[in-house]
């Protein structure tokens, strides 16, 4: 027998149905960036994989065993995108768009790629909606970002949303902190999981997203960068809250809150949602990387952004009811499916969802197929190249004047 081949782990088919809940979840973002003038911005599925290195951190997770790297016949190495931002900064700086009146807004849809071990909500391939905006330090530019991402959960109707928000400070104050933090554990390293331990000196900040229930007791005492902000951080950072209290979007202070990428100074934020298990709660999060632009070679820049997975959006809300796929379904007798193809392309010209039976059903067979599209209307042809037209949900038929098909069926 020959091999049956199947989607390889952690990636998936997107089946008609599931294709358009996600159209219907783009068409929400596009119109939420449309008026808050982000611009539409895609770079290519893979990247010189030093960006990624040098941009999300050469100690990152996703850099140090996520990564899907390959060499190309060139002898090049490149990486398929793990994620948007050191991208887009890579596009910023190679078109110049400094030059731009700043700051430079923009979004991207597409699919990103991660080696993790798949489950719910975890894949291999998945797909975020990204939104950055570089060339401004403001604290509008940030509460504005998070607000636009609240916006999009809540129009989309995702369900316990809670939006987790503190500050990472800039690189300066957390090397301070960091060292404070590395003597913290260290004084308690007996108590903490093993793999907590060896990272100590690496990524002490990680220790926050243990698990291990010894590990989160001492956590739960450990010293926070929040509370080690200097001056011009902290004011930027209750600057950003005071405009979220304005704006009354709820968040919850969450000093042991990291993500997993190294690029990110003052504010950081997630949101996640109840509908979804523990270990893939995470419906977006982003925050603010003043120093990655110039880190890839640029000019120094402040930059903000997020990113959402779709499918964990998606996960959390609940399957909609089946939009029907048909306007009219045209019936007919074999010999008149000649007409009645002519006839669903006049309805399709003018705009109607129009359906034929493509597979050779008897006329009773038809209508079945017309209820099962879910039409509100079925036309039915007869020998004499005469039309009447049933209301599918009453049953009433009448007579239909072919002449005047697109105006009688338009109604
Ligand atoms: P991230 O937290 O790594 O951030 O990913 C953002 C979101 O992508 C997550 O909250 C999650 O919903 C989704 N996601 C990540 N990995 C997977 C996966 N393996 N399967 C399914 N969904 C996943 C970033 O990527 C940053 N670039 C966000 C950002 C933009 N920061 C500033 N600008």
């Amino acid at each position: 027998m020959s091999k049956r081949f199947q989607a390889p782990r952690g990636t998936f088919d997107i089946l008609p149905a599931e294709a358009e809940r996600r159209e219907a979840t783009y068409l929400v973002a596009a119109e939420l960036f449309a008026r808050a003038g982000y611009g539409r911005l895609e770079t290519p599925a893979f990247e010189d994989t030093e960006l990624f290195a040098r941009g999300v951190g050469e100690g990152t997770d996703i850099v140090h065993k996520e990564m899907f790297t390959f060499t190309d016949q060139g002898d090049r190495s490149l990486t398929l995108r793990p994620e948007a931002t050191a991208a887009i900064c890579r596009a910023y700086i190679e078109h110049g768009m400094h030059r731009l009146p700043q700051p430079v807004k923009v979004w991207s849809w597409g699919p990103y790629f991660r080696h993790e071990r798949p489950q719910a909500g975890r894949y291999r391939q998945f797909h975020q909606l990204d939104a950055e905006v570089i060339g401004s330090d403001s604290p509008l530019v940030d509460a504005e970002l998070i607000m636009l991402l609240d916006d999009l959960l809540r129009g989309l109707g995702v369900p316990g949303l809670r939006l987790r928000l503190s500050s990472l400070g800039t690189p300066a104050s957390r090397a301070a902190y960091r060292e404070e933090l590395r003597a913290y554990l260290r004084a308690r390293e007996g108590k903490l999981a093993p793999e907590v331990r060896e990272r100590i000196s690496e990524n002490p900040l990680r220790a926050f997203d243990s698990k291990d229930q010894a590990t989160r007791e001492v956590m739960g005492e450990a010293p926070l960068m929040v509370e080690r902000l200097d001056q011009p951080d902290a004011e930027h950072f209750a600057e950003v809250r005071s405009l979220l209290d304005q704006a009354g979007v709820p968040y919850v202070l969450d000093g042991t809150l990291v993500r997993g990428l190294d690029y990110y100074t003052r504010t950081v934020f997630e949101f996640e949602s109840e509908a979804l298990d523990a270990q893939a709660a995470t419906l977006g999060g982003g925050g603010r990387y003043d120093g990655l632009v110039e880190a890839i070679g640029g000019p120094a820049t402040p930059g903000c952004g997020w990113a959402a997975g779709i499918e964990r959006i998606l996960l959390a809300l609940d399957a909609p009811e089946p939009e029907p796929l048909a306007d009219v379904f045209v019936a007919a007798p074999s010999e008149q499916g000649a007409r009645a193809f002519a006839l669903v392309q006049e309805l399709r010209g003018a705009g109607l969802r129009a359906e034929l039976d493509l597979a050779g059903r008897s006329l009773k067979g038809q209508m079945k197929q017309a209820d099962r599209l879910g039409a509100r209307r079925a036309v039915i042809l007869d020998d004499e190249g005469k039309a009447e037209v049933r209301d599918m949900t009453s049953g009433e038929q009448e007579e239909l004047d072919l002449a005047r098909a697109v105006e009688a069926l338009s109604r």
